[in-house]
């Protein structure tokens, strides 16, 4: 089950960045998905009455679509579990054309035959940010780490606790390939190693790999939103005197003979930088990327091949995959 808000502008932004799929939205993952968060439990009084519309049995490969074309139509945020998508109006903005302009996508796109239910229900207002800071829930990344908002409790003592709020930037533990970066980071990286980090976001990766025992870290973003957001991150993860962070490209780093060199970008911007990443690396240090799909699994090796590194890994979810490879 996921949840979707179209008002968190800037993360959704940051997120265009990687998600496929969803193209407008971003997916948080809610509190229990068995039982799904009490809009009731939420509620704060105030004068917004919204209509909750509820489309039931979709199929798997439509949903997206529907995503799409509420938010066209006017829908603020809307909610997914299994196979059931609720889309939240204002009042004001909902009549029944749109729910006839719902109706007939769906059997545009799904044909005459769509066993689809739409049900629409007027409910009192909610504060969303409070929905969705309900929904996020602690993380658990490989078999040590746990990435959690400040405002949640987490009681696993082993386990290693980093701390992100998200926020402007990308790197929340929501994503897959900040999941493989993490897990590839946990099975490779050895104490007292050097770090850097290229397109640091959050600093997520940069925070992982200095609880897990690396010296130092070097974040370099060419976003200054990420950067502000990575060194408060560094802050509360009191990683702060290990942690640097640099405004810019890895053209701006000067430091060179790193352990690691770690990358979740993007497919064309690791291709075009893995020369760099050769030249910031000691002799067989280490090179993890990710940001891209597994059909791009054959570009990123022949790349690596043709720059002298050897691919001795590949982590893959769903369609995203990371690849460990050394100099
Ligand atoms: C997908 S996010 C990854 C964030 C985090 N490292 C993670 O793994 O979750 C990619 C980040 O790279 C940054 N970025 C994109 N191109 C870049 C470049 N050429 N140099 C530096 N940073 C870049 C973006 O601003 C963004 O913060």
């Amino acid at each position: 089950m996921k949840v979707l808000f179209a008002f968190r502008i800037s993360i959704l932004q940051k997120n265009l960045l990687c998600c496929k799929k969803t193209k407008i939205w971003i997916y948080f993952t809610p509190k229990d998905d068995k039982n799904p968060i009490s809009l009731q439990s939420v509620n704060k009084m105030s004068n917004q009455t919204w209509i909750e519309i509820s489309i039931a049995d979709l199929p798997e490969n439509i949903k997206d679509e529907i995503i799409y074309l509420a938010n066209e139509l006017g829908s603020t945020g809307c909610w997914e579990e299994e196979n059931l998508i609720k889309c939240y109006f204002k009042k004001e903005s909902w009549s029944e054309k749109q729910k006839e302009q719902l109706l007939n996508f769906i059997q545009n796109l799904y044909g005459e035959n769509a066993k689809v239910k739409i049900s629409v229900k007027e409910i009192v207002d909610k504060d969303w940010n409070e929905i969705w800071e309900q929904t996020i829930e602690p993380i658990e990344v490989g078999e040590k780490l746990v990435i959690k908002p400040t405002w949640k409790k987490y009681h696993k003592t082993e386990k290693i606790v980093i701390q992100i709020d998200p926020k402007m930037a990308f790197g929340t533990g929501h994503h897959e390939t900040t999941r493989l970066m993490l897990r590839a980071i946990e099975k490779y990286l050895y104490p007292k190693c050097k770090v850097l980090d290229v397109g640091t976001g959050s600093g997520i990766l940069s925070i992982a790999a200095i609880k897990l025992g690396a010296d130092v870290a070097i974040g370099v973003d060419n976003d200054p939103w990420a950067c502000e957001n990575a060194n408060e991150n560094a802050e509360v993860n009191n990683v702060k005197d290990k942690f640097k962070v640099i405004l810019g490209t890895i053209d701006d780093v000067n430091e060179t003979n790193f352990d690691f060199v770690l990358a979740n970008i993007n497919k064309n911007a690791i291709v075009k930088m893995i020369p760099q990443f050769y030249e910031k690396l000691k002799d067989h240090g280490f090179l993890i990327t990710s940001g891209y799909l597994d059909i791009d699994q054959g570009t990123i090796e022949e790349h690596l091949w043709l720059n002298n590194f050897e691919v001795i890994d590949v982590l893959k979810e769903n369609e995203w995959i990371a690849i460990v490879s050394r100099k």
